[in-house]
């Protein structure tokens, strides 16, 4: 799975990533409660321009605006279902009571994902270890991987405050694949022997966020495919984004020198 980023995986960076090997895509984050007021730049973000599979992001905490929301939502080709955020580090979110702040809040995250299902979506879940060390260490994460019954849960093998430095936990993953539940695996997963681990360890998935960045041939050469020259796929990115008349992002372009 190409792994959401801000100001990266736009429309046609998705394209590029399914047409080149990568099963499942999703949007970049954004709340439902600015979703509910028809911004054109809001609703551009949830726009799905082709049929890449595609979950839509958001994230939020005002249940009645989501519930706003789903009723007003139309699904687009693509669409394969909701995304919910709660992992998103910014300091305002989770000062907010959002992001990764509602890891510890499996109660109110259930009520989210069930009236998502209620409306007949496939939801999923992505989170963080917690916000901090402590929360970590009281293990949230699972609490709420076992308390909700999203589709999957996608760990990113952190806690809020670490930084990409520091190298992501992946001995996390057996203890949340335990709880029985579809658990993808997220944070510095680069290589096929990344990804055998995270077989054996009984993930379902991958996720891969930044090693894509720079490099959108990654999944195609993760499972062997024959895949062009990374110019080629740089002029295909500009054409699409010109043909979906959006601008072209420019860290995608700075990336793909
Ligand atoms: C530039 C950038 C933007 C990101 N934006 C989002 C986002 O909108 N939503 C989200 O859930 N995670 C976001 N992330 C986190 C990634 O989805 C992913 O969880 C993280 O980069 C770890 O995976 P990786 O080690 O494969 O990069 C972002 C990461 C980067 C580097």
């Amino acid at each position: 799975m190409l792994a959401p980023m801000e100001k990266i995986t736009d429309s046609s960076f998705r394209y590029i990533c399914h047409k080149y090997g990568a099963d499942l895509t999703f949007t970049e984050q954004i709340r439902f409660e600015t979703l509910i007021k028809k911004t054109k730049s809001a609703l551009m973000r949830i726009k799905l321009y082709d049929d890449t599979p595609t979950m839509i992001q958001i994230m939020g905490k005002d249940e009645e605006k989501l519930d706003i929301f789903l009723k007003e939502f139309t699904p687009e080709k693509g669409f394969q279902g909701f995304n919910l955020n709660l992992g998103c580090p910014s300091q305002s979110y989770v000062k907010q009571g959002i992001g990764s702040a509602m890891i510890k809040r499996p109660t109110k995250v259930k009520r989210m994902v069930d009236l998502i299902k209620n409306y007949g979506y496939d939801v999923n879940v992505k989170l963080r270890l917690g916000v901090n060390k402590t929360e970590k260490r009281e293990k949230v994460y699972l609490k709420l991987i076992e308390k909700d019954d999203a589709d999957f849960f996608i760990v990113h093998a952190r806690y809020r405050s670490e930084s990409y430095e520091r190298k992501a936990d992946w001995s996390v993953f057996p203890e949340c694949v335990n709880t029985g539940k579809a658990i993808v695996a997220n944070g510095d997963i680069q290589t096929k022997i990344d990804v055998e681990k995270m077989k054996e360890i009984g993930c379902i998935g991958v996720m891969i966020g930044r090693a894509a960045m720079n490099n959108p041939l990654i999944f195609g050469q993760l499972k062997e495919f024959k895949v062009p020259q990374l110019e080629t796929v740089k002029k295909e990115y500009i054409e699409l984004c010109k043909s979906q008349n959006i601008i072209c992002s420019e860290e995608v372009l700075k990336l793909l020198k």
